[in-house]
């Protein structure tokens, strides 16, 4: 499948089942390793990096099997060999196993890990938090080396950015670790608190979940128990579809949509007109004819408005009233989208590298764009689907790293929409 073709303007309507969160099942696959029980993840998106964390388990020495349902996971670590090819280098998650493999080994040799060419996403924060915790790194050969001469043992770190990743390589690491590990300025996401619950429904003693301070008891290398764990739903999809909506004036049940960790963007769609009601069911969305455009919309680390939304909000915006700033603070480089979307009609000032203030115009047009990054290619359909005639996404690949299937849900939505 090498692109996404979209006949634009149509408002969505319909209901829609949100797909399990990919960045909460991810480490949380990895955690399983740092058990010596069964565990089975339920609710894991069926998408390339899914599947690539399950072949890295299994290069591990884990069984592993998909089930009606989620991932059953067996961990028979093995701890030798490295850690290389795609799988690794293709996706940055796999960082998470540098926690998990050393917490539960020790030691870990590793090819770089890859991920979205968004910003220099250095990893330097997991680097020397890991040493804090008693871990030495080398590099060489595009390969990272690391040991723990003396065994991994509690410390008291402070992040100096609340850097998911960090956060969750620590806590990996900490579970097993001799003594108390302490995390200052640790991420809020309701991914790190996903994996903090699954590892305290394995026996981890974790205090603070959830909150910005974090206390880990170690287990001093006894291994934890396996657990039934069910993996949150994705916040991103369920905003990219709430944007869509929004975008095209529709009304919406977003099946299952965590509205708990949605409150930020469920803020923004108000601003811009749009109706939501948190139900058990989901989120209802009813969106006007055209979005009204805040003054500003500002990313900042969770609870507020994630960067992953922000192409999203932005691609919604082009066509509405008014005019918005939009501040991206986290990641560099995630205005990448700006340039095919003018090319579509509309109307986008890069004021600096952090900062675009877009202005709503009255159309966009059909054009054939490329996605260059996960976030940013669905963005891309969302301008299609309010574009008029034809618009032909190619870089489809990308879109698959983090949506199931967004032409099918899309399509329940009422949206004319294939994959080619
Ligand atoms: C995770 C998410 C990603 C999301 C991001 C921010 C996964 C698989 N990915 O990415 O979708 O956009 O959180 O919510 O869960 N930084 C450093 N040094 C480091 C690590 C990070 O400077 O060692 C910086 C980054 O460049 C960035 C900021 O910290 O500016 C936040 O990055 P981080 O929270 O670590 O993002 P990821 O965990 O990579």
């Amino acid at each position: 499948m090498d692109s996404i073709h979209i006949q634009g303007g149509v408002a969505l309507q319909g209901k829609v089942l949100i797909q399990g969160s990919k960045n909460a099942a991810l480490p949380v696959l990895a955690a399983t390793l740092l058990t010596n029980e069964t565990s089975f993840i339920r609710g894991c998106p069926r998408i390339a990096d899914v599947y690539r964390m399950v072949s890295l388990l299994k290069s591990l020495g884990c069984r592993v099997s998909w089930e009606d349902g989620g991932i059953r996971v067996r961990p028979v670590c093995v701890c030798e060999g490295e850690m290389q090819g795609e799988a690794i280098t293709g996706m940055r998650s796999s960082l998470c196993l540098l926690g998990a493999v050393l917490g539960r080994c020790g030691e870990i040799v590793m090819e770089h890990p890859g991920g979205c060419v968004i910003g220099e996403r250095p990893i330097d924060l997991h680097l020397a938090a890991l040493r804090e915790m008693g871990v030495v790194f080398s590099e060489g050969n595009g390969k990272l080396r690391a040991v723990s001469p003396e065994g991994i043992h509690g410390a008291r770190i402070r992040l100096p950015m609340a850097s998911v990743g960090a956060t969750e390589n620590i806590l990996l690491a900490a579970v097993l670790a001799e003594g108390e590990t302490l995390v200052e300025g640790a991420a809020r996401e309701p991914e790190v608190t996903a994996l903090c619950r699954y590892l305290s429904d394995c026996g981890a003693v974790i205090e603070g979940i959830g909150t910005g301070l974090l206390r880990v008891e170690g287990r001093c290398g006894e291994a934890l128990r396996g657990a039934d764990f069910a993996v949150p739903a994705d916040r991103i999809v369920a905003g990219t579809y709430l944007f869509g909506c929004a975008a095209t004036g529709g009304n919406v049940l977003l099946e299952r949509a965590p509205c708990d960790q949605m409150e930020a963007v469920l803020h923004v769609a108000e601003q811009m007109g749009s109706r939501c009601d948190g139900t058990r069911e989901g989120i209802y969305v009813q969106s006007p004819r055209r979005p009204r455009l805040p003054a500003r919309l500002r990313t900042a680390p969770y609870p507020g408005f994630p960067t992953d939304l922000q192409s999203m909000a932005l691609a919604a915006m082009t066509m509405g009233e008014g005019s918005c700033l939009i501040e991206e603070t986290i990641f560099e480089n995630r205005f990448r989208v700006v340039e095919p979307l003018i090319r579509m009609g509309a109307d986008i000032e890069i004021l600096d590298p952090g900062r675009v203030r877009v202005r709503g115009v009255s159309r966009l047009n059909g054009r054939e764009v490329e996605a260059r990054e996960l976030r940013g290619g669905a963005a891309l359909v969302l301008a299609g689907l309010m574009a008029e005639g034809q618009t032909r996404v190619r870089g489809v690949d990308f879109i698959n790293r983090g949506y199931e299937n967004i032409c099918k849900d899309l399509r329940e939505l009422g949206a004319r929409i294939v994959s080619v």
